[in-house]
């Protein structure tokens, strides 16, 4: 396992390969995550989303261990960019390319890296100050939530995060499966649409909370 690994980060494809597999990885997360704060909106008082995060606390260590196996993946994703990036460059410079190829190649990698990097700025604010490592979250889940989305400020952060992220996975998730070998002509075009829909489906979902606490939430979460 370790064998093969160091393998696949040794050569630019295995490097694609592992991005792509640790890009679907978050991509299954995401699925996680929204399902879980759906039930912010099961009921007014939070009790629904107050359980659901009881429950995962119940895993203990485990949940512990999905912690840092998670940050690990993040963390993998995005050294992995870097350092394709920087090989990129040094093979443009070399002119490996092929002239008419590399504009598109570039100005899509070059996007990936920006959205990425807009992402992880919105990582910071939201597991950093809102949310994971802020006190008042654990004492009062559901209303410190609610709070913090329905600010104005947080409120069209939060959605302008969403839109930036739904860019990075419509490019990222079509991408993905190029870089595992998933590329037919019949192929590409279906995956064309499902990476657009995975898009839409995870941006426009996570910005229904900010959207929902600003202007329909009247205030009462425990
Ligand atoms: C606007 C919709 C979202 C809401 C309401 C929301 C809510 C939350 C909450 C309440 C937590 C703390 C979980 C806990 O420790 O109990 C959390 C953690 C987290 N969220 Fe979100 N989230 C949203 C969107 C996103 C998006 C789009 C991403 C990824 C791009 C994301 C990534 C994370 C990560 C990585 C954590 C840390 C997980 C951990 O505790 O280990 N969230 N989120």
């Amino acid at each position: 396992m370790l064998r093969w690994l160091g393998n696949a980060l040794s050569s630019s494809i295995g490097k694609k390969i592992l991005m792509a597999l640790t890009g679907l990885f978050l991509v299954v997360f995401l699925a996680e995550h929204i399902l879980g704060n759906l039930t912010l909106y099961k009921d007014a008082d939070g009790t629904a989303f107050n359980d659901y995060k009881h429950t995962l606390e119940s895993f203990g260590p485990l949940l512990k261990v999905a912690e840092i196996g998670l940050f690990a993946v993040f963390a993998a994703h995005i050294v992995l960019a870097l350092k394709l990036a920087l090989e990129n460059r040094e093979a443009r410079k070399q002119k490996y390319a092929v002239r008419a190829h590399r504009g598109k190649a570039t100005a899509a990698s070059l996007s990936m890296l920006i959205t990425g990097s807009l992402v992880l700025v919105y990582l910071f604010k939201h597991v950093v100050i809102d949310f994971r490592f802020n006190s008042a979250y654990h004492e009062a889940p559901a209303a410190t939530v609610k709070e913090t989305l329905s600010k104005p400020s947080n409120a069209t952060f939060y959605v302008l995060a969403m839109a930036i992220l739904g860019l990075h996975l419509a490019h990222g998730f079509r991408s993905a499966f190029q870089s595992i070998g998933a590329s037919h002509p019949k192929l590409d075009p279906l995956l064309e649409i499902a990476g657009t829909a995975v898009a839409v489906l995870f941006a426009v979902g996570f910005a229904t909370f900010p959207i929902y606490f600003l202007f329909f939430w009247t205030g009462g979460a425990s």
